[in-house]
């Protein structure tokens, strides 16, 4: 016989077109945990209620349960699962199903399901995790009212927490167990369930919502960190806020609590009433957190906030339709940020991580719609795509149907599907129905993989400019031919000669392949401003001449297109030889400006990945001379307007305003370009702010660039800042990831050093920290020798028996193959088929190596 173990076997792939409602609703469940690390008992009492005629089985999902008993209506019943489900023949309409399993929380690495972090015991069940829990039908579309009872070590677990409000709580044993009951009002997916177990501490505070209700907030952490989450506490009150005034949407359970916690798969959790954070996206002090730390902490506590409306009481009706919630929550949390500070510098912000990553999965081997329609693991959809492609799209709509009418749409979208588990069909209509605009092209945005690229010529004949639009998307895998897409492109026009706009922004609405646009009354031939905001997430072509993109990266008043600009110009360069003029004097230009949060995004020189992107093969080694040749050439021939901006910007007191974050950035940036002039000065400046620095921002600028290059302070400076800071996890990621980040020839061989390091391990954060971070090393990861693909797929076997999650998004990288020479493409390609040779391989790096060979 053979063992089925050892058969390779190709995973099965679930498809959109099998969707069917589910056969069995749970209108309501008590769970009951008896809980230890190392074994807990969960009895799960579910009702049960066919839905609709029919006379097909109640089939649980359920993994890695150990089943200890199950009674159907209270009579005990010997049914055995098989594989992943447990079925049950049910004779009537109605039953109530009880079932007591025993799970493994300390041996649950895979962070999915009960599981343990540092001492304390926490669930994340989406997307299906909550089947590593109970038996239960694990889809979103089946919504429960839940109660909760657990019982744990007083000791050990002080702090018993689930979804809504606690009933009830007592001691056990003379006080050595506790327990609590914790209900929630509110029905829900059982992707949306958690509990909490541990020694935790709360920071609380309070929020009275706008209609007057007291809600309790907490952020429950160890008790050294309490400190730490105010801005968390400040960030969670202002988005509470936000959302009533932007939408709405008032706050429904009189207890918010968030989690944060160390072993953490992605960001954080909108579990409803209780939010698990990883760690690194609420702890923030001056002294380890840099201030893009704090916005991500605001951020991604707005973010989960947010979802309490769009993802919770909205919910998705499968797993196709994830960009529903994640599409629309990321958008309300960009719109959130761009509130709090620039609104410029979020969008250029927001559009700089668009195009780096998610415009490379869109030219890829793992191409897809944000609405998907196959998948081997859904773990393995939540993608830049599926999220800031997501986000662009709902933007896109705000655009066409204008402040008014998004808001009309999202108030209907609210009206009419609270409590319901729904659809991104149901979204758009929602937004047609109540603006009255037909989105029937549009919705192709939701099937059609691949970016659009526009083409651009203007013609200028007497006094009319003619300005001709192109659309096509190229095919992606499964999708060779593709259809025009609906999109708004904000346009102007400038007068070269006295710079200034020639009448109003246009917003044209592409839908046809070629669009053409006349403009009357334009004397001169002008100057175009195109896709100005960033309007839709396609690539622009306009063979638009240097002094075009000089003049605009001066003059421009919008400030995203003086940016994009300044950026083009610099990809035309660098993508080129010869002399770079125009582009440093342009920088020269931008760095005499007047906003510092803004002149240190434009003056950034676009990353050797981005310059990669635009060229048919990545010219690796080329390409980073190229730019490091043109850094230099900007660093000195503005050295001392560099040298004016770091110090002019050395502030001693240190303030989270946007102001002083804008100097800090503009200063850190300075010091960037002073280490490209290969200046002593410039690195004595780096060290001793690497040595004085008050904050994590400063510091770690200092550190990086310090790690970049062969300054003799070098190796004190990281060993300082380990001496410093060991212990403080978040801090010590930063330590890895600035040397797997160096450019230095000898980043390998020092990253491969660091995983034999004792603080490295398979912790998510570190992981990323480290081999993430060298996996976006262009120089170092694309060696002509193949050894930086050798090391990615040697971590991504070692960590996938242990968290196949995290192995499968570690291994994004070598899927580029197409992009790169053919060496190194044979290269990237044989480490590919060596992972799809493996054994027991998960189906995470399964589906993303077979795809990415395909
Ligand atoms: N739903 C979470 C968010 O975007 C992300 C997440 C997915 C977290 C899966 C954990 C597991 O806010
Ligand atoms: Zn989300």
């Amino acid at each position: 016989m053979l063992d089925a173990q050892f058969t390779p076997q190709v995973p099965h792939t679930v498809r959109l077109s099998d969707y069917r409602p589910p056969d069995w609703l749970v209108p309501t469940v008590a769970l009951d945990f008896d809980l230890a690390p190392g074994c807990t008992r969960v009895r799960a009492t579910l009702t049960v209620t066919r839905n609709g005629a029919h006379d097909r089985p109640l089939v649980l999902d359920g993994q890695e349960l150990r089943l200890l008993s199950l009674t159907v209506d209270g009579v005990a019943d010997a049914t055995q699962p098989v594989g992943e489900h447990l079925t049950l023949r049910l004779a009537g309409d109605t039953a109530v199903i009880e079932t007591l399993v025993e799970i493994v929380p300390s041996a649950n690495t895979r962070l999915m399901g009960l599981y343990a972090s540092g001492g304390n015991l926490c669930t994340q069940c989406e997307a299906e995790g909550f089947r590593r829990i109970t038996f239960f039908p694990d889809r979103p579309d089946v919504l429960s009212t839940y109660s909760v009872r657990m019982k744990a070590d007083a000791r050990a677990y002080p702090v018993l927490l689930a979804n809504g409000n606690m009933v009830a709580r007592g001691d056990d044993d003379g006080g050595d167990t506790h327990w609590a009951e914790w209900t929630d009002p509110w029905p829900k997916p059982c992707y949306l369930f958690a509990l909490v177990a541990g020694d935790l501490q709360p920071l609380r505070d309070r929020f009275t919502t706008m209609s007057g209700r007291e809600v309790q907030l907490a952020i429950w952490t160890a008790a050294a960190d309490v400190p730490r989450c105010a801005h968390a506490m400040a960030a969670l009150k202002t988005s509470m806020a936000w959302d009533e005034v932007h939408y709405g949407r008032e706050y429904d359970l009189d207890v918010f609590n968030i989690v944060a916690v160390a072993d953490f798969n992605f960001g954080a959790m909108e579990n409803k009433g209780l939010n698990v954070f990883n760690s690194k996206y609420i702890l923030a002090d001056p002294e380890t957190a840099t201030d893009a730390d704090f916005d991500a902490v605001a951020a991604v506590v707005a973010h989960e906030y947010f979802h309490n409306w769009t993802g919770n009481r909205i919910t998705c009706r499968d797993w196709f339709q994830l960009s529903l919630k994640e599409g629309l929550t990321v958008f309300r949390d960009q719109q959130f940020s761009g509130d709090q500070g620039s609104r410029a510098v979020r969008r250029i912000d927001d559009v700089r991580s668009l195009r780096a990553v998610q415009f490379q999965e869109d030219a890829g081997p793992t191409a897809h719609p944000i609405r998907p329609d196959h998948y081997i693991e859904i773990g393995n959809f939540y993608t830049a795509t599926v999220y800031n492609k997501g986000a662009e799209v709902i933007r896109m709509l705000y655009t066409l149907l204008g402040e008014a009418g998004f808001r009309a749409g999202t108030d209907l979208y609210f009206e009419r599907h609270d409590g319901q588990a729904v659809t991104c069909e149901d979204f758009v209509r929602a937004m047609e129905d109540a603006s009255g605009r037909d989105l029937t092209q549009f919705r192709r945005w939701y099937e059609q993989a691949g970016t659009p690229r526009v083409g651009v010529t203007l013609a200028h004949e007497g006094s009319t400019a003619t300005i001709t639009l192109t659309q096509t998307t190229p095919p992606t895998p499964g999708q060779p031919i593709k259809l025009p897409v609906h999109l708004p492109l904000r346009l102007a026009l400038f007068d070269r000669a006295s710079g200034a706009r020639i009448g109003d922004e246009r917003l044209v609405e592409l839908t046809e392949a070629t669009t053409t646009v006349v403009i009357p009354d334009v004397p001169t031939r002008p100057v175009l401003s195109l896709n100005r905001d960033f309007s839709a997430p396609v690539i622009v072509e306009h063979a638009c001449p240097a002094a075009d993109r000089v003049f605009l990266s001066a003059h421009d008043d919008d400030p995203f297109a003086r940016y994009e600009a300044l950026q083009q110009l610099a990809l035309d360069t660098l993508s080129a030889e010869g002399p770079c003029d125009d582009l440093v004097a342009a920088l020269g230009a931008t760095l005499g400006g007047d906003d510092p949060a803004f002149i240190a995004e434009a003056v950034l020189l676009p990353t050797e990945a981005f310059i990669g992107d635009q060229a048919a093969v990545v010219a690796v080694d080329a390409i980073h001379a190229r730019r490091e040749a043109v850094r230099h050439a900007a660093a000195t021939a503005h050295r001392d307007a560099w040298w004016a901006a770091y110090r002019g910007n050395a502030d001693a007191a240190y303030a989270q305003t946007p102001e002083a974050k804008g100097r800090r950035r503009l200063k850190n940036v300075a010091l960037g370009y002073l280490m490209a002039t290969g200046e002593r000065e410039a690195e004595v400046a780096a060290y001793a702010q690497f040595e004085n620095a008050n904050n994590m921002t400063d510091r770690i600028a200092a550190l990086s660039v310090l790690a970049n290059s062969d300054a003799p302070e070098r190796t004190a400076a990281l060993a300082a800042f380990y001496d410093r800071f060991k212990g403080d996890a978040s801090v010590i990621d930063k330590w890895f990831s600035v040397q797997a980040m160096s450019s230095r020839a000898d980043t390998l061989a020092a990253t491969i050093a660091l995983t034999r390091h004792p603080d490295f391990s398979h912790n998510p954060n570190r992981l990323r920290s480290l081999v993430g971070a060298f996996g976006v090393n262009q120089l170092r990861l694309h060696a002509a020798d193949g050894a930086g693909y050798a090391f990615l797929a040697d971590q991504v076997l070692s960590v996938d028996p242990v968290n196949p999650s995290t192995a499968a998004r570690l291994m994004t990288p070598l899927g580029r193959w197409r992009r790169f020479d053919e060496g190194r493409a044979a290269l990237m390609r044989a480490q590919l088929q060596r992972l799809l040779k493996t054994p027991r391989l998960s189906k995470d790096v399964f589906e993303m190596a077979s795809k990415s060979l395909a």
